[in-house]
């Protein structure tokens, strides 16, 4: 085994004022990559006293496993297996795993936890093991390595692949949950425009990441996380100040990721479209931490067909976000991770219904609902007749406009919705990135490059909103707010209040369907970018400030050009309770699972598995 071993490569980077990091290696074992940490975990023998052979050419490093209580089963670490917890005064050759014979010597007094390591043979320190991963669809912008202290860095290893960078893991044989660490060892992505202490960000453009500087702090969210354990793997690709790209032409700054579902050629929606594409690519990925100000997590949750959710606004401070309509939130296959991830992220903020169920709204409404009458529509009317059966409840048919005509504030004038809130978010968003993002860059870019006075290339989508923004007076703005203000009391009052009950917390249950089950190729010519005027469903808790989530439920087969064949693509539902209910969304999913009227998406081709196409 130890001959195969192959050691790959070792960086040392110099950085300035600072003497050097020790950025450490990667090595192949058995035919898998994987990556060890320059962080020790603690010193597990005295080199002196210990015979435990180093890999060939492998700097002195050998695979050890360490059994502290619990077991390991990766075969490449098991020729030498340091144990705790009993007495051992000689090393021994032991059988413990099936035809493996392990040198066995005794762990005393350190506290390392089980799992495998490599050991530095000079000094007996024990380095923790990452495995390696190729991030092949294009998911991620940066890899990094979570230090001790808090801080990251980039994970120096790169294994086999094809224009896409490595991913590192930590084993999850090292971590056990525990009431202060819920989250330990749980696996997530990070939007990248989220500040992370050391690292630069890109904000899904590269003038921008030349321009600034690393981060010093981590956003506070995203604290939140990492002191509930969770381990931050590598930042994801947005689409330009998350804007929304369509793939391939608008993405002139980074390659567009890559959808893994039907025939692996689709849109991966965005903005997060790094995460989307990640949570349903990669089984060894379970969280992404991502915003949405209209529509930037449901896109990518709809047509990846896993769970997401716009939170309610405001739910937690936004530090180096834009504020006005953006809110931060989370894509996962795992409604039982996404409920502890909120109640981490948000803090006191969230109340999980863990430890005492809600007694749910017994009333549903569908807005805008399709009728069983399509493959599409089955399996929507069918998962809203099931959730009403749980709720006890009977799904009615909602129709905004006539409930806005029957009760709309008088300030209104008589217009209808769609007038009042036409160029309400175009106006919103374009003067915000206008004001709190746009004019500092450029103003940054010029006094850096005095050649140039604005950065070089920009996205067809920010430059026609921005544009469009610059040509509205500055009175809009306030207007725009007016009108959202006028939209969200009438609805939070007349169509969603809040529930008296604590424990229902929301008056009733709304399920709309964004956009789900078609095909959107990423090899289209695209004409030039739309502008978001009309209202739609999807605003409402832009608007509105309530969470807005997706559900995947299944799949509907379509025809693709691509693959000259019939394809499965997801089916996904949108649910909205009122604003500050978040806490609901999650533990009805969690329940839904457990009564058989969801299940938990797979990675892969189809939300029940299967290998990618490409
Ligand atoms: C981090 O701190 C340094 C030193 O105080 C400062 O020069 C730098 O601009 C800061 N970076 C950011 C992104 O704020
Ligand atoms: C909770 O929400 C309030 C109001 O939006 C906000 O000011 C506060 O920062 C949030 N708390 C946390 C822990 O995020
Ligand atoms: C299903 O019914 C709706 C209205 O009830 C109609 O608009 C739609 O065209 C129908 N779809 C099919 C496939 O028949
Ligand atoms: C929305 O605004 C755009 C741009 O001003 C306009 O072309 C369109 O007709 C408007 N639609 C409605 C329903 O008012
Ligand atoms: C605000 O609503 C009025 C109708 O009451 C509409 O004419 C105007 O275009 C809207 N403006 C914005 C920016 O939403
Ligand atoms: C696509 O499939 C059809 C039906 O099987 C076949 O007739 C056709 O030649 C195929 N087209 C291509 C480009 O392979």
């Amino acid at each position: 085994m130890i001959n195969r071993a192959i050691f790959l490569g070792i960086l040392i980077s110099f950085v300035a004022a600072r003497n050097f990091e020790f950025a450490c290696c990667s090595m192949r074992l058995q035919d898998v990559h994987y990556f060890i940490s320059p962080l020790s975990a603690g010193r597990v023998c005295d080199p002196q006293s210990s015979d435990i052979k180093p890999v060939r050419n492998g700097l002195g490093l050998a695979p050890v496993t360490v059994v502290a209580e619990s077991e390991s089963d990766q075969p490449a670490f098991l020729d030498t297996i340091f144990v705790g917890g009993v007495k051992i005064s000689e090393p021994t050759t032991e059988t413990y795993y099936t035809s493996h014979t392990s040198f066995v010597i005794g762990l005393s007094g350190i506290q390392v936890p089980s799992g495998p390591y490599f050991v530095d043979t000079f000094t007996g320190e024990a380095y923790p093991v990452f495995r390696l991963y190729d991030d092949f669809a294009g998911a991620f912008s940066q890899s990094l390595l979570q230090t001790p202290d808090g801080h990251f860095q980039p994970l120096s290893a790169q294994g086999p692949s094809s224009g896409s960078i490595t991913i590192g893991v930590p084993s999850r044989l090292y971590f056990t949950q525990t009431k202060e660490k819920p989250l330990v060892g749980v696996r997530s992505g990070v939007k990248d425009i989220f500040p992370l202490a050391g690292m630069k960000r890109s904000n899904g453009n590269r003038a921008w990441y030349g321009l600034y500087p690393p981060a010093n702090s981590t956003s506070i969210a995203i604290q939140n996380l990492i002191d509930a354990g969770a381990i931050i793997v590598g930042l994801q690709k947005p689409s330009q100040f998350a804007n929304g790209e369509t793939p391939t032409a608008d993405w002139v700054n980074y390659h567009a990721p890559f959808n893994p579902r039907g025939d692996g050629y689709q849109d991966t929606a965005s903005s997060s479209a790094g995460a989307g594409s990640s949570i349903g690519s990669y089984e060894w990925l379970d969280l992404a931490v991502v915003s949405d100000t209209g529509g930037s997590i449901r896109g990518p949750a709809g047509v990846q067909g896993v769970f997401g959710n716009r939170p309610t606004h405001g739910l937690v401070s936004l530090d180096g976000v834009m504020p006005t309509l953006d809110t931060v939130g989370f894509l996962t296959r795992d409604p039982y991770i996404w409920d502890i991830a909120n109640a981490a992220f948000y803090g006191g903020n969230f109340t999980s219904y863990r430890h005492q169920p809600p007694s749910y709204p017994r009333r549903l409404h569908g807005l805008d609902f399709p009728t069983a009458n399509s493959s599409k529509g089955r399996i929507l009317s069918g998962f809203a007749a099931n959730l009403a059966d749980f709720l006890g409840a009977r799904v009615k048919p909602l129709d905004l406009d006539k409930e806005w005509a029957r009760s709309a504030p008088a300030q209104a004038k008589g217009q209808s919705i769609a007038q009042l809130l036409n160029t309400t978010y175009i106006t919103l968003i374009s003067k915000d990135q206008t004001r709190l993002l746009r004019d500092r860059f450029y103003e940054d870019y010029a006094g850096n490059r005095p050649r140039w006075s604005t950065p070089l290339c920009q996205s067809p989508p920010p430059l026609a909103r921005w544009s469009w923004g610059d040509g509205q007076p500055e009175s809009a703005y306030d207007e725009a707010i007016a009108n959202k203000t006028l939209f969200m009391n009438w609805f939070n009052e007349k169509i969603l209040p809040p529930s008296p009950n604590p424990q229902t917390c929301s008056s009733s249950i709304i399920l709309h369907t964004d956009s789900t089950g078609y095909l959107y190729s990423r090899n289209r010519y695209l004409n030039p970018p739309a502008l978001p005027f009309t209202f739609s469903n999807g605003l409402i808790s832009v608007f509105a400030e309530t969470p807005d989530s997706v559900y995947p439920l299944g799949e509907i087969p379509v025809f693709s050009a691509i693959t000259n064949h019939t394809e499965l693509v997801p089916v996904t539902v949108d649910i909205i309770a009122a604003r500050g209910c978040d806490s609901i969304i999650a533990q009805l999913a969690k329940d839904l699972v457990a009564a058989g009227v969801l299940a938990i998406p797979r990675t892969g081709k189809s939300l029940q598995g299967g290998e990618i196409l490409r």
